[in-house]
């Protein structure tokens, strides 16, 4: 919940005309009823980006990027809300009043503040038992052999496990903390009466938050053993899906694109090495909130995964995540299936370079591996022609398409205007949403039920801001308890509630104070992306769509409620069934 009132929070927005405040990072030029410009998100020549004075939104076609004014400071200048309120209200001359905050908010803050010096006690006792210790000896020879120098140490923080069932947990009660915050944060293992240190002899690497600060662990196993990387789990601290090891570092460097790599011995050895953009994932594919994060510091990704099947596997899935974030990608590949760490070793920092220089398009890359995996018989030149088809069907702009596919043409030697015609069939036979869902085979069918719900949820609220007449026909079949407030999903929950609220206080619901609902730049996204959704205007059309979605949202909760084993919720399930069979909406 943001720490400003609603009211605030306009009239700083109000102050501040978004064509003014763009207007002196962008050249605009008026057409129309809007200003159009370069777009200062992605790179282009021809101007996709444009500003609505009389809704105070921008909104780019060519990367979807949008938002109000608050949003634009906090993605140009890599604010935090408050920081982008603050310097808005200093713009306009207007004093912030200390932030409003709420006990429960106090409480929350406070919490956090708890949890991330516990962390911070946990990083520090390793580093001196690494240090300061005849234990730790042997985590020193270990980093020795791999030739972690003592500055590199220092800068990412390792340090050590020792060989103890409770010496962590020991010291973190010497210091205050109760066992359920440690739980809490992930640092130690077990349920309360019966915990014991999730590491022991293990070289710890912190894993730090986007600000330096330490918020989970990687330990290696020191020489064989299973499982040789064990990390923190997920903690009221940590999201692995939404954190990258190295990047506190990495967003200060001065290259302009980051290199993503597998393993935390790539990241230090690159670091250490010259390389001072290099991340990585830890531990999981990447995900698309991974790839929004590096989205907030660079242009430009480029992968450096193992040669390796795995490698280029997880290299193929990348892709289409970072692309969707607005990300310019290009793959490199280490030769001889080494990983980067053993490559500097064998080879120098310097070599480096030119397999950098010599980075692919993903298309290009694409080629390369369905030719190694094809081979050149012509069963296997069919095979790398079909598999080439379908990647470039996927290219959704037309003249990225369009230079691609005359490049692949060239480079199988085949007539140009054959394959257009083969990849255009592609497209049309298929469609893009199909190509999207089949591409979406990757992802657990968890995830695809998820997203289908959530599409329900923001299309219903799309629904509903465009059309708050119809809300006294729809009231009696949805309520906050069709958005609840899951780990998974709270952005839907809250959008909800503020829409939902406004309806109720008869007041109609604004995409403008939607988004400021949030102070996450990708909910702020989220939130402009749902005027993005189609809602028909015909009556009966809408009629019509709201019923669909509103089963929707309900076959889930139904879905859930009939797999608990709760007996409350196994009869809701049967409620609500029996309330879909009589769902009918006029309007
Ligand atoms: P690798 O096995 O390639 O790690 O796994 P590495 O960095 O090259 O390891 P070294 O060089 O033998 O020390 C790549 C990454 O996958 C995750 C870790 O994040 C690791 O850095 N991983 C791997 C795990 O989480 N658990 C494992 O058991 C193995
Ligand atoms: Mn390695």
């Amino acid at each position: 919940m943001p720490l400003y009132s609603e009211e605030i929070i306009q009239q700083v927005r109000e102050a501040n005309d978004i064509v003014d405040v763009i207007g002196s990072y962008v050249t605009l030029q008026k057409k129309g009823s809007s200003y159009f410009g370069l777009c200062p998100f992605h790179g282009e020549k021809t101007p996709s980006f444009s500003v609505n004075q009389r809704e105070q939104f921008f909104y780019c076609f060519g990367c979807h990027t949008g938002g109000n004014v608050i949003t634009f400071i906090m993605k140009i200048e890599n604010m935090t809300f408050p920081e982008a309120l603050k310097y808005l209200a200093d713009r306009a001359h207007i004093d912030l009043p200390e932030a409003e905050v709420s006990e429960e908010e106090k409480k929350r803050i406070h919490r956090r503040e708890r949890l991330l010096s516990a962390a911070k006690e946990t990083a520090r006792f390793y580093y001196y038992q690494l240090t300061r210790t005849p234990q730790g000896k042997r985590g020193l020879e270990y980093l020795d052999q791999r030739q972690v120098t003592e500055e590199y140490r220092r800068k990412f923080g390792l340090g050590y496990s020792p060989v103890s069932r409770d010496m962590l947990f020991k010291y973190l009660s010497s210091k205050g903390y109760t066992t359920e915050e440690m739980l809490a944060a992930g640092l130690v293992s077990g349920r309360e009466g019966a915990v014991f240190d999730r590491f022991f002899n293990r070289v710890m690497f912190p894993i730090f938050d986007t600000q330096g600060r330490p918020i989970a662990f990687g330990g290696r196993i020191m020489g064989q053993g299973e499982p040789k990387y064990l990390n923190s789990p997920d903690s009221e601290l940590f999201n692995k899906r939404y954190n990258l090891y190295g990047l506190s570092i990495a967003k200060r460097s001065r290259r302009d694109f980051l290199m993503m790599v597998e393993g935390y011995m790539d990241v230090l050895s690159l670091h250490q090495a010259g390389y001072d953009n290099a991340v990585a994932s830890l531990g999981t594919a990447l995900t698309s909130q991974q790839a929004l994060l590096m989205k907030r510091y660079t242009d430009k990704v480029i992968l450096c995964y193992d040669s390796d099947r795995p490698g280029t596997q997880a290299a193929r899935r990348a892709i289409p995540i970072l692309k969707g974030a607005g990300l310019d990608v290009k793959v490199m590949q280490v030769p001889s299936g080494k990983d980067p760490d053993e490559f500097i070793k064998d080879n120098g920092a310097q070599a480096l370079e030119d397999v950098i220089k010599a980075a692919l398009d993903p298309v290009d890359f694409e080629l390369k591996i369905q030719m190694r995996d094809n081979g050149d018989s012509v069963d296997g030149q069919i095979q790398t022609l079909k598999g080439m088809e379908e990647n470039l069907a996927g290219i959704q702009n037309d003249l990225e398409r369009e230079i691609h596919i005359k490049d692949v043409a060239a480079k199988l030697k085949l007539p140009e205007e054959t394959l257009r015609k083969e990849v255009e069939n592609i497209r049309q036979s298929t469609g893009l949403l199909e190509y999207r869902a089949r591409r979406a085979q990757d992802r657990e069918e968890t995830r695809q039920a998820l997203d289908k719900q959530a599409d329900a949820a923001g299309t219903l609220l799309a629904a509903l801001i465009y059309h708050p007449e119809v809300w006294p026909s729809v009231r009696t079949y949805i309520s906050m308890e069709d958005f609840p407030d899951k780990e998974e999903d709270h952005f839907h929950h809250q959008a909800a509630g503020y829409v939902l609220g406004c309806l109720d206080k008869g007041k109609e619901p604004v995409f403008a104070d939607l988004v400021s609902c949030f102070d996450k730049v990708e909910d702020q996204e989220a939130a402009f992306s749902i005027r993005d959704y189609k809602v028909p205007d015909d009556k009966g059309e809408l009629a019509k769509f709201l019923e669909q979605n509103i089963i929707s949202i309900k076959n889930r909760q139904i879905e859930e409620d009939t797999q608990s084993d709760d007996i409350d919720r196994q009869v809701r399930a049967v409620r609500l069934k029996k309330e879909l069979r009589d769902l009918k909406i006029y309007l």
